[in-house]
């Protein structure tokens, strides 16, 4: 009984110890969610830690301007403005051996953009539309609107394999078979939501038809037969010009003399080299 006490009494004294060295790091707020701004402040306590500085980091990039050499156990970083850019995950990072570092998450509303904001297809093909979203934390969920007059209908993943949405937290795509002119074109919406909230971006598809999608190709078609058409009518009006050309007897040895002439400048300039 007394060897119990003896060694509960140990390592209660041994855990005490242990607890007033561990360091920790008091972080004011823990957490920011949808804020405009925000002052980060960390208090590094319980600590007989030598600091050799700090700094603070960003999703894992090292905020160069907070670089510190000081020993102050409390250390502050001030965002003056939040943006979805400027969400994330806020390291507090203490240089001392080994380094400790607490984090605070920085949470904003997802920021939510098409991809390009006017689509267009071709009747019967696939019409291929994508938000892409930046922030943190990232959608959850994406959903997916058409809107017709006004109203807005949900659209569901596959629906008589018409639609086909494929989502990861950093971008959604709608996918639609069978393009019709009748039923396609109009606008559509993305919604991405995370704890904080939901935003959107709006796409306009245009569909058109097989015909329109050959109008480029008839206009090749066109030009090559005009081109041809041209070259052919002068080609006939020169021919009888050529003829007399050939006919014409006294000018076969003026065309030799004028070559061999060329042929002695040519060795006159190889031979001044
Ligand atoms: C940091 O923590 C210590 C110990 O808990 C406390 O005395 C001190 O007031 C704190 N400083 C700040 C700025 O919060
Ligand atoms: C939609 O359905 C397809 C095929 O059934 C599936 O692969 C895909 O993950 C679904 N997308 C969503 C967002 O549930
Ligand atoms: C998607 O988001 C994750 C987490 O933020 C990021 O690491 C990754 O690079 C992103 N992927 C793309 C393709 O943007």
């Amino acid at each position: 009984m007394k060897l119990l006490w003896a060694v509960s009494a140990l390592l209660l004294c041994c855990w005490r110890a242990n607890a007033s060295t561990d360091p920790n790091i008091v972080a004011e707020p823990p957490e920011v969610s949808n804020q405009t701004a925000a002052r980060l402040t960390c208090n590094l306590t319980d600590s007989n830690l030598v600091i050799k500085g700090s700094h603070w980091k960003h999703n894992g990039k090292i905020i160069e301007d907070s670089k510190s050499t000081d020993s102050n156990p409390v250390i502050v970083l001030n965002l003056e403005k939040i943006t979805y850019s400027s969400g994330g995950k806020y390291d507090c990072v203490f240089e001392t051996d080994p380094v400790v570092l607490q984090t605070i998450e920085v949470k904003t509303l997802p920021h939510v953009a098409a991809y390009k904001h006017s689509e267009h297809g071709n009747e019967k093909d696939k019409g291929v539309m994508a938000c892409v979203s930046h922030g943190y934390p990232l959608p959850t969920d994406w959903t997916w609107y058409k809107e017709q007059d006004g109203t807005q209908t949900p659209i569901i993943n596959g629906t008589g394999d018409k639609y086909e949405i494929k989502s990861t937290p950093n971008k959604t795509t709608l996918i639609i078979d069978d393009l019709s002119i009748e039923n396609d074109i109009g606008d559509y919406i993305c919604f991405g939501s995370n704890e904080l909230g939901t935003s959107s971006d709006r796409i306009h598809l245009r569909v058109r038809s097989r015909l329109a999608a050959l109008w480029p190709f008839l206009g090749i078609v066109a030009e090559v037969i005009i081109l041809v058409t041209i070259i052919l009518i002068y080609e006939k009006r020169r021919k009888p010009d050529e003829v007399n050309d050939d006919d014409d007897s006294g000018s076969a040895p003026l065309k030799s003399n004028s070559t061999t002439n060329h042929k002695d400048k040519n060795v006159r300039q190889r031979n001044s080299n």
